[in-house]
């Protein structure tokens, strides 16, 4: 059965059928879907039984896996998942909802932030692909505002401002505004902010994006109090409704996003039941800036 995708909203999301991802798939549709993302940026498969190693393997298609380090606070011995795998769960390594006060809960909590998977690392991540294993009742949606599309809606004055504007990526700049800013010297030093372009250009279709993240907390060389404000302005701009898919979960939805067109971010749902949501990330090729000398 040959894969077919269908348009969720008008160039940005699509679902795809006709593929099952717990085999091998065929370099074919490996293609396909890869055009699908280059198109779409954000690709829903409904109905995907996967287990982790699945998981892996379909990942695999696409690039390098992009391993957790340097990402979170979690300690090496409390990870609930294998190697690869990144845990977007509430829960512990027992398979329990997280405290409401545990610190890790408290920094998960920044997912609640418009954000693109790892800007904060110099070489950002390419895709994300995420698994949901159990869902919540309610809630706990995640959107996905198209970079492109609000790259597109600038005037022109904007657009000559941001060209070639280099912005400052850490989690904790997100994790700051949120007021958690809790951190030893060993955290603070692995969340050393990294260089990113403002604006990004697609290395397949050739599209401008805004490369915009929560993460960013200052613009080279402009005072930190203005950058902020035209970064705030920005994300206001580009997450207005009629950029944005909501993603309703199902369990056994993989959704896969391009995090070089898109900003997500999950919204609230009950965190006394579990939510088992477990993503793989492909690891990008390159910078979008000179980093700093350190
Ligand atoms: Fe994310």
């Amino acid at each position: 059965m040959a894969i077919t995708i269908h348009a969720i909203r008008p160039d940005f999301a699509g679902e795809v059928a006709g593929v099952d991802l717990r085999t091998p798939i065929s370099k074919q549709d490996v293609a396909a879907i890869e055009a699908g993302m280059d198109r779409y940026a954000v690709l829903v498969f409904r109905d995907q039984r996967i287990s982790d190693d699945e998981q892996m393997a379909f990942t695999k298609n696409f690039g390098g896996i992009e391993h957790a380090q340097g990402g979170n606070i979690t300690k090496d011995d409390e990870y609930r998942l294998k190697e690869g795998m990144i845990d977007v769960s509430n829960l512990d390594k027992l398979g329990q909802p997280l405290d409401r006060n545990d610190r890790r809960r408290m920094f998960n909590l920044g997912n609640r932030l418009w954000h693109s998977d790892s800007s904060y690392r110099a070489i950002p991540a390419k895709y994300s692909l995420l698994s949901a294993r159990t869902v919540a009742a309610r809630g706990g949606n995640t959107e996905f505002a198209d970079m492109r599309a609000a790259y597109d809606a600038l005037d022109e004055d904007m657009r000559a401002t941001v060209e070639n504007l280099i912005c400052e990526h850490s989690l904790m700049y997100s994790r700051g505004s949120m007021g958690f800013t809790d951190l030893t010297d060993a955290e603070r030093a692995m969340f050393r902010p990294v260089r990113q372009s403002l604006v990004r250009t697609h290395p397949v279709t050739g599209r401008k994006s805004l490369f915009l993240a929560s993460h960013i907390g200052a613009i080279v060389g402009w005072p930190v109090p203005e950058a902020r404000d035209l970064i705030r302005d920005l994300i206001e701009h580009a997450t207005q409704r009629e950029f944005v898919y909501v993603h309703v979960w199902r369990q056994y939805d993989l959704v896969i996003w391009d995090n070089r067109q898109t900003m997500h971010r999950v919204r609230r749902f009950d965190e006394s039941e579990p939510r088992d949501m477990r993503r793989t990330t492909v690891a990008g090729d390159a910078m979008t800036a000179e980093q700093a000398s350190a």
